[in-house]
């Protein structure tokens, strides 16, 4: 039986427990200057607050690792040196807190240059901080402009822009690192057939969809040292082929069981296994409708899986590890709400919470 506080080894990187706080941007960098996409003291705060609030692992939100790959101009980004150095203060917060720091690298895709989620999600203009998405082919995610197809130059340069923000991600201090190729931002784009209609090399079977997500493994795994791992979050599921009224090809659990035997073949070492975002789908809402595709991957694969999506209770989580369904838990909105639910899960399941000294007489 394997605890929520027990380490995780991955790789040679000691994980103190499995709880681990989900990427969610917080749309709170500075859209232009020369701080643009850094982090602020605000996210000094935020994330520093969930580390010290007992979480094994705290990931960074969304990462653009070029300018246009932002979600909205307000993302972080990873670019540029003074972003780097902001980056590496940062990690050395989250670290002194007692979690591992950990970044998720993303480019959005089709699904770049919105406003803020509070603000409306709309579209940005060029007159508004805005710039024209990219995406596998000219087809627009609903409500938003139809994306530039990439030519296979400007791929490579995706992928390459992949392995830089991974590079620089390691000098600032961060000793894992994600690839966002999940709800439906640029990588999950090619993946999905709804979105990838291209007819050269990056797109058509599994295999030419999958290619742009492999090779930016490999870019990042020939940078990122042995002994760190490699995390892949994914969408199980465009929430299509469960539709029986939706019969068009969609990517599939069964599509990324077999991406998750080639990424790890290629140096992935666990699957962060979310959901969704590519189209408009009905997704059900019962508590394990993502995290019952976890384990589904986790045993197929023999992977080590993580879950995520509507975990905020201590006993389902612990029982989501006990029953094999994942070897970690992301969670989110939990952490939003409470940022030291990690500590009062530990004592409800009776695990160890990690209070920092300056804590000692909350105990
Ligand atoms: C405000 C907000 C921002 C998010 N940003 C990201 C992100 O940057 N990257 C990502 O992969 N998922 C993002 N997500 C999804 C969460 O990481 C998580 O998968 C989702 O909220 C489901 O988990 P929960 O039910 O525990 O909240 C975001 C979610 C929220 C609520």
């Amino acid at each position: 039986m394997t605890s929520l506080f027990a380490p995780l080894i991955l790789r040679e990187l000691q994980i103190p427990n499995r709880v681990w706080m989900s990427p969610m941007c917080t749309y709170s960098a500075e859209p232009t200057g020369p701080l643009t996409g850094a982090p602020t003291d605000f996210h000094l705060a935020h994330y520093t607050a969930r580390a010290a609030g007992g979480v094994g692992l705290v990931m960074v939100e969304a990462t653009g690792v070029r300018p246009e790959g932002r979600i909205s101009p307000w993302d972080l980004g990873l670019w540029s040196d003074a972003q780097e150095r902001e980056l590496g203060r940062l990690a050395a917060s989250i670290a002194a807190a007692g979690a591992v720091p950990a970044i998720q690298l993303a480019h959005a895709g089709r699904k770049a240059s919105v406003n803020k989620p509070w603000l409306g999600d709309n579209a940005l203009g060029l007159d508004e901080h805005g710039w024209t998405p990219v995406g596998p082919s000219p087809i627009a995610f609903p409500g938003l402009p139809v994306p530039h197809e990439l030519t296979r130059d400007e791929i490579a340069e995706v992928v390459q822009a992949f392995a830089a923000s991974a590079r620089r991600a390691l000098a600032a201090g961060f000793q894992a690192v994600e690839i966002h190729a999940a709800h439906g931002y640029l990588l999950h784009s090619f993946l999905s057939p709804l979105s990838n209609q291209r007819t050269d090399e990056y797109g058509g079977d599994l295999a030419g969809r999958a290619r742009i997500v492999l090779e930016t493994i490999d870019a990042v795994r020939a940078v990122w040292p042995d002994g760190l791992p490699v995390m892949l979050r994914v969408s199980t599921t465009d929430w299509v082929a469960e539709d029986p009224e939706d019969d068009r090809a969609a990517w599939t659990v069964e599509d990324t069981i077999e991406l998750t035997r080639l990424a790890t073949a290629r140096g992935v070492d666990l699957i962060d296994a979310s959901s969704g975002g590519l189209v408009r789908a009905r997704i059900p809402h019962d508590r394990d409708y993502q995290t019952r595709h976890a384990g589904r991957i986790r045993r197929a694969t023999g992977a080590t899986v993580a879950a995520v999506g509507r975990i905020d209770d201590p006993a389902w989580a612990t029982r989501l590890l006990e029953d094999g369904e994942a070897d970690a838990v992301f969670l989110g909105r939990a952490l939003l709400r409470d940022p030291s639910w990690a500590n009062a899960a530990a004592v409800a399941v009776g695990g160890k919470p990690r209070y920092l000294e300056q804590y000692a007489y909350a105990v």
